[in-house]
């Protein structure tokens, strides 16, 4: 049987890890694109050398025309530009809505079969606007932040009770921005619900609440340290477990920025949500129950994407 082929759009901090981590995970053949010459081809060169030392066979390629990405069974997404100290995701509008115009046009024409994660900021709009311009089935174009998310908030959540990364499991929905909700009632210890945990004195309501935010304010964070760019090693991970869901047919159920068809009472917009990702793309939107709290923080932050869809739609009056 072939290999899988897979394309990753920009080949910057994330795009060159994602090519070494599906490497080390033979999820196939690997193309880096970039419009910086030189940049794919390096790149490819230096992970397709570690490839005997590691064990693993897949043919590396870059390239700086879309005709490389044909056929592409997963087609991932981090063209544009990343955040430095002070600005927020938002800033990015305007320079990665172009950046995603060039993008879905060569997706469109060469990998049109494909599934499509999208990494660029400010992710909820960016990938909304990607599945517009690629004119690709909605249920073929998702976004990775929930992913992301939910994995910081499980660190900091093993960290604080000195427990493994494994046994814990949190979710992480709505926008990928400061409004993001972090739902203590659905993350659990070893299917111990936070809230439980509270009452058992693992932690104070307190405290949980500064995790929270700590998680909220995650990428932040990393971009404060870095003072060059954004967080790479985290989200790229994130988007391969999603292209390992889909590649694999495995169905993992995970939040990921999807688009919505009347679920949770909205249409026509992309918010993280959980879904299934199986060989059929987002097989299935999962609507949880929230309660009044949690609800109010998802209306805020599904207002908060809601300003930024509408914000493409002005520069860019073709998406309205
Ligand atoms: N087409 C293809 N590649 C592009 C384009 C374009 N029009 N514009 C920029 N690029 C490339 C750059 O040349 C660069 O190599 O995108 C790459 C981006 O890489 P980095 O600057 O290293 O950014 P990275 O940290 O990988 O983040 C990429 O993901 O998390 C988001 O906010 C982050 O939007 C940013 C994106």
């Amino acid at each position: 049987m072939a290999r899988n082929k897979i394309a990753l759009i920009g080949a910057g901090q994330i795009g060159g890890t994602l090519a070494h981590l599906a490497g080390l995970k033979e999820l196939g053949d690997i193309v880096l694109f970039d419009i910086a010459e030189g940049t794919p081809q390096g790149k490819a060169l230096d992970i397709a050398e570690s490839s005997p030392v590691d064990g693993f066979d897949a043919k590396l390629s870059g390239a700086n025309s879309y005709e490389a990405i044909a056929g592409a069974d997963v087609v991932i997404v981090t063209a544009g530009v990343p955040r430095k100290p002070g600005m927020s995701r938002d800033d990015l509008l305007e320079i990665n809505l172009k950046v995603m115009e060039q993008v879905g046009a060569g997706i469109k024409k060469h990998a049109p079969d494909a599934f499509v994660i999208c990494i660029t900021n400010p992710l909820d709009a960016m990938v909304w606007a990607l599945q517009k311009f690629s004119g690709l089935p909605s249920n073929k174009v998702v976004g990775m932040a929930g992913v992301l998310d939910s994995s910081r908030f499980r660190y900091f959540l093993a960290e604080e009770f000195n427990v493994s990364v494994e046994d814990v499991t949190a979710f992480v929905l709505g926008g990928h921005g400061d409004t993001m909700v972090p739902l203590t009632r659905y993350s659990t210890v070893a299917g111990i619900p936070l809230t439980d945990l509270v009452k058992m004195g693992w932690c104070t309501a307190e405290r949980l609440e500064q995790i929270v935010q700590r998680t909220r304010d995650g990428g932040a964070e990393i971009v404060s340290l870095l003072k060059t760019g954004s967080a790479f090693y985290a989200p790229a991970a994130s988007a391969i477990a999603m292209a390992e869901s889909y590649l694999k047919d495995k169905k993992r159920v995970l939040p990921c920025a999807a688009h919505l068809a009347g679920e949770y009472g909205l249409s026509n917009t992309y918010v993280g949500v959980p879904v299934v990702i199986g060989a059929g793309g987002v097989e299935r939107v999962i609507e949880i129950d929230m309660n009044n709290d949690e609800k109010a923080m998802f209306d805020k932050s599904v207002a908060a994407v809601d300003g930024l869809i509408q914000a493409c739609k002005k520069i860019q009056p073709a998406l309205a």
